[in-house]
Parts: C-alpha cells; structure tokens; sequence
C-alpha cells in the first residue's frame, strides 16, 4: 500500500511538472481571488523573510526541490546549491528557468536517498507533508546526518487551510493521509499529505537531534528552523 502510494506520488509530480507552478502563483484552479491570493502571497513574504533572516551559506541541500520555486530564493542566500527531486521533468523546469551553475540536480527517489555529504543548510518546502507518518522518523534522521555540526534544517509546509488547494480538491479534517489529488485534465492520483501541528513538528526536529524553532503564518503555512548542536 504505502509502496505503492510513493510511486503514484512520484508519478503525480511527474505527470504535473508543467502546471505545478498554478498552485503557488494561485492562477487556474488555485485562483481563489483577490482577497484570499493577497492573503497567500503575505504569508509567503513572511517565509521568504525567515529565510532570508538565517544569513548566507556556503553549501545547501535541497530536498525535492520541484520547479525552483524555492530553489531560487536558494540561491540568493548560498554558493552552492545541490537540488534532489525524484523527477526529472521537474528537475528540467528548475534547470531551464534558473539557469546557474551554482546548482547541481540529482534525480533520487528520497525513499532510497542515503545521504553522503554534509552541508551548511537542508532546505525542504512542503516535502515533509508527503512522507508517510511511519517513515518520518528515519527521513528526518538522514536529514539530521546531512546538516554539518553548527549547521541547520529549514522547513516549509502547508496548514490545514482547505482554500490552499485547486477549487476541486475536497481537503477533509479526518486524519485520513492517503487524499486524492487531480490533475488539470481530471486524472487522478492518491497520495500522502500529513498537516503537522507546530508541537507535533517540534517533538519530531527533538527527537532527530535538532534545536528546533516552529513557527505558523495566520492561515497557510507551518516553518520551522532546527539547528544541530551535537
Ligand atoms: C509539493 S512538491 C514541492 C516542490 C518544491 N519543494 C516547492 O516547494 O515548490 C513535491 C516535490 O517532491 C517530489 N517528489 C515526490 N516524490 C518524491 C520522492 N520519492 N523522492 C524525491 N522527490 C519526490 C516531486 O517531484 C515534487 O517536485
């Protein structure tokens, strides 16, 4: 079951790469007007800002790092940006529209990623929603064994706040993280979306060996910054 959910998960990105990018710029079915997109894009200011506020880095890692939403504002912020993602047709929209040889892509499945090198930042936004409850505690411990020691995690992901997704996506407050998502053609794909509550992210960055900092925006968004001490 959870196999197979990873695969439609990975096939779901795939076949999205080319309208991935309506979600976060709220065009299309993401649309949800004036107010509320006004709404959206200010809490993705205060994001950027807390990004921004960790300084600049020598060596980041991105983990599934889509169409360079994020990768981007990587990139203002380090020398060195190595981007993993699963899929390579994401991994071509990043590569085309950033255009710097200041980033490195790898195609991994972060499900058989062992990481290999240590750096100054791990960077994942709205990632961890989609690793399944039972293997959270091994990805995080890998993150934690890819952050050099006085290094740091950051995180980004989404609340539970059901105007975040396509006007037909029914976003349901049921505990159920196996959901449905679709296409813009219709086509349909299960995947896993978990809406971590600030305490409960917290106790996890804890039990990876992180000095966590968790913070909310008033509607869409959870963040958090872990610092590796040890
Ligand atoms: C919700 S998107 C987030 C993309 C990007 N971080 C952002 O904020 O726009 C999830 C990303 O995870 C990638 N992905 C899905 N399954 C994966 C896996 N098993 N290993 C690595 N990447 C995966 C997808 O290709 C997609 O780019």
């Amino acid at each position: 079951m959870v196999n197979n959910i990873i695969q439609q998960q990975i096939e779901y990105y795939r076949a999205r790469a080319g309208e991935y990018d309506e979600w976060f710029y709220r065009q299309g079915r993401y649309n949800r007007g004036e107010e509320l997109n006004a709404r959206w894009f200010n809490e993705v200011d205060i994001l950027k800002s807390a990004l921004h506020q960790l300084g600049k880095f020598n060596n980041i890692l991105e983990l599934a790092s889509g169409t360079g939403i994020w990768t981007q504002e990587l990139l203002t912020i380090g020398d060195k940006i190595t981007a993993i993602d699963a899929s390579q047709e994401v991994i071509e929209i990043n590569r085309y529209k950033l255009n710097s040889p200041k980033v490195e892509y790898r195609q991994v499945d972060l499900f058989a990623w062992e990481p290999n090198a240590e750096y100054d930042l791990v960077f994942f936004s709205f990632w961890l929603s989609h690793v399944p409850p039972e293997s959270i505690d091994v990805f995080l411990q890998k993150v934690y064994k890819s952050v050099r020691v006085g290094g740091k995690v950051f995180i980004i992901d989404s609340r539970f706040e059901p105007t975040s997704t396509a006007n037909n996506h029914t976003l349901k407050d049921d505990g159920n993280v196996y959901i449905s998502r679709k296409l813009n053609d219709g086509q349909e794909y299960q995947i896993v979306k978990v809406f971590y509550q600030p305490e409960q992210l917290y106790n996890k960055l804890t039990q990876a060996g992180f000095q966590p900092d968790v913070k909310v925006t008033d509607n869409y968004f959870i963040y958090a910054t872990g610092t590796k001490v040890v």
